[in-house]
């Protein structure tokens, strides 16, 4: 199995792009499939829960194409579903078996639906007692009230008002609301218990409208679909971020001090989750809700512990999880209540977590719907945390890091089920950086390398990022000052490194782009706005686990502001161009001592002038002046800084 050491980390600020919503996509994507016409759905979610979806309905005879990585078009199926006998297997999707099985269960055909032997302990059987009572053919193959399920053509009648209980999950009734207009006749759902995630069912309610089909509420105990109606593609839909997963990137605002800014969902979002930010509010954290935004950050004394909570958390289960964990950093004993839908989630989540927790130090209470944290008074090092398959349980205990210690997470690929990049995106807010910034030919590639090695860390070399645009632009023909079309090969540069070696698709440019024509094109592309902006995020994408070691011009000022360490290294112009000197002599290329000074003035006068991040030293940065110094005293001076404040 697989694992991830997480490195202690100190402090959580940036911005994160949500994936699609998980909840969202799959019902779109159900919907889509039974409307007539065809349906642009955007921002989907690309992780095993849908692909889960969209590979079901592919066997049955739906037409698909993906137009890019996050887009696709869906031929509706007027209702019916092209193929009328298959073999589906589910994984471990809950939001696809169970609206799948009621759509089948409507549709005439003969259809299997089978999962991983987790889904086979999640219980469906309220779904299909619902379904049998309006004539439907569903019948269990292997336990009674779990999948795996076997479903035959039936005559429906839904002449009665279907009786179905809602205290298990709130998904059984959102599965026959999304399926019962396939009926054509009007249909009446009575609850018969306290409805559970409500949030989820409002989802539904939602999307559904969106498709053209209305249903009347009476509170939250009967649902009425009149009769003809029929599901009409709106055309092209957008797909919310998800919000559970916006709550581990929130709770790390608070805990790692923040600002930590989610973009794709805010106040106005359908999503129930969304809710999670009010409760990290009583945990103290300050929210912002922007437009399409939600941000947070740590209360005014960001040293302090977050407050102890006692929260009723029923409509915001899946984030709620999130909230297990902020309690291990809380001042005292925390109670999660009327969390019972734990129990049949990808894992029996109260056990798992009350286990994992425990591995702490904490001392945790669990009742049948609901768990106790009293967090230790210091955290433990090192934890290995298991998983459970379980991807919320991954997500959740990453967190655990903020606390300034080492956690091991067992098997961390579980997050692909609805967020594969999870750990890219909390690197990239959370990740120990070194800033290393100074000018032309100070050794601070050298020395920014060769202490990424010593630390494990990988290396960004910024500059080389100006210099192959630089090369791109020269190769292709482009004016260096023509901004915009250098700007445009900027965004979208073929470049990638291995082993020390530079590449622009298959050429190895290691040696082309050190040039002095190169470092001469590289400072002016350097100047321009929109270049400096395309390749912003290239560079903030370096930023991974263990930690990151970046040299340039901006790596602290613009590119990585919340930078663990920041040194600025210089040297004299002079001992600079020496430097520079003797490099070209040991190539066997020829060189001018006073051409290569005044080549290196004008440069450090450009790079510094300019108005686009100019060469500056941060005043939080430490100032290491190489002068006097060889590379080996160069390194230990700048691993002084760091082993200080790591
Ligand atoms: O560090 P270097 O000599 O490889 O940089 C090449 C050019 O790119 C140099 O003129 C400065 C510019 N540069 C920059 O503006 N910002 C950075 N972060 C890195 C380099």
């Amino acid at each position: 199995m697989d694992t991830l050491v997480l490195p202690p980390l100190r402090t959580a600020s940036g911005c994160v792009r949500l994936p699609g919503s998980k909840s969202i996509s799959n019902r779109m994507l159900l919907l889509a499939a039974l409307a007539e016409g065809a349906t642009e759905i955007r921002d989907l979610l690309m992780a095993d829960d849908t692909q889960v979806m969209l590979a079901a309905l592919k066997k049955l005879g739906v037409g698909m194409t993906a137009i890019d990585d996050r887009t696709w078009r869906i031929e509706g199926c007027g209702g019916a579903f092209p193929v009328k006998a298959a073999d589906l297997f589910m994984g471990n999707a809950g939001t696809a078996i169970r609206p799948l099985t009621a759509a089948l269960a409507l549709s005439g055909g003969h259809y299997r639906l089978s999962g991983v032997p987790r889904m086979h302990e999640r219980p469906i059987g309220d779904l299909v007692d619902g379904l049998r009572q309006v004539g439907a053919d569903v019948r269990y193959t292997g336990e009674a009230g779990f999948p795996p399920l076997e479903v035959f053509p039936a005559t429906i009648q839904l002449g009665q008002p279907i009786r179905l209980r809602g205290d298990v999950s709130s998904q059984f009734l959102s599965a026959l609301l999304m399926a019962l207009p396939l009926g054509g006749q009007a249909a009446v759902i009575e609850i018969t218990t306290e409805l559970i995630s409500q949030p989820y069912v409002e989802i539904t309610l939602n999307l559904m409208a969106r498709f053209g089909v209305k249903v009347q509420r009476e509170g939250w105990q009967r649902f009425i679909i009149p009769a003809g109606q029929r599901y009409r593609s709106p055309g092209v839909l957008h797909v919310e971020g998800d919000a559970s997963s916006a709550s581990y990137f929130l709770a790390a605002g608070l805990l790692g001090g923040g600002p930590v800014r989610v973009e794709g969902v805010a106040k106005n979002s359908i999503q129930g989750d969304v809710q999670f930010a009010y409760a990290l509010e009583s945990l103290g954290a300050q929210i912002v809700w922007g437009e399409n935004y939600i941000e947070a950050r740590a209360g005014s004394k960001a040293t302090e512990k977050i407050k102890a909570f006692d929260l009723d958390l029923n409509h915001i289960p899946d984030a709620a999880m999130t909230l297990a964990v902020c309690a291990l950093f809380a001042e005292g004993r925390c109670v999660l209540r009327n969390i019972g839908s734990w129990r049949v989630k990808e894992t029996d989540r109260i056990a798992a977590m009350a286990i994992e927790l425990r591995k702490f130090g904490a001392v945790i209470e669990e009742g049948s719907d609901w768990i106790a944290v009293s967090p230790a008074p210091s955290f433990r090092r090192d934890v290995v945390v298991d998983t459970y398959d379980d991807h919320r349980m991954a997500m959740c205990f990453s967190l655990v890091a903020l606390a300034g210690v080492p956690v091991v997470i067992n098997d961390p690929d579980c997050v692909r089920k609805t967020f594969p990049d999870y750990f890219a995106a909390l690197a990239e807010i959370s990740a120990p950086v070194i800033a290393i910034d100074g000018p032309s030919a100070s050794g601070k590639g050298t020395v920014a390398s060769l202490v990424a090695a010593k630390l494990g860390y990988h290396y960004l070399d910024s500059g080389a990022l100006y210099r192959l645009t630089a090369l791109a632009a020269v190769r292709a023909g482009v004016a260096l000052d023509d901004a915009p079309r250098v700007a445009a090969l900027a965004a979208t540069l073929p470049a990638r490194f291995e082993n020390g070696y530079v590449f622009l698709n298959a050429d190895d440019v290691t040696d082309a782009i050190r040039t002095e024509e190169a470092s001469a094109g590289a400072s002016r592309v350097a100047a321009i706005a929109e270049v400096r902006a395309a390749l912003l995020a290239r560079q903030r994408a370096w930023r991974r686990f263990p930690g990151l070691v970046a040299d340039g011009r901006d790596m602290g000022s613009v590119v990585f502001p919340s930078a663990t360490v920041k040194v600025f290294l210089t040297a004299s112009a002079e001992a600079r161009a020496e430097r520079r000197y003797k490099q070209l002599i040991a190539k066997g290329l020829a060189a001018n001592m006073f051409g290569l000074l005044q080549d290196l003035q004008i440069r450090d006068e450009r790079d510094a002038q300019r108005s686009e991040a100019p060469l500056r030293q941060c005043k939080d940065a430490h100032l290491v002046d190489t002068t006097q110094m060889g590379i080996a005293e160069a390194v230990d001076a700048v691993m002084a800084v760091v082993t200080e404040s790591l």
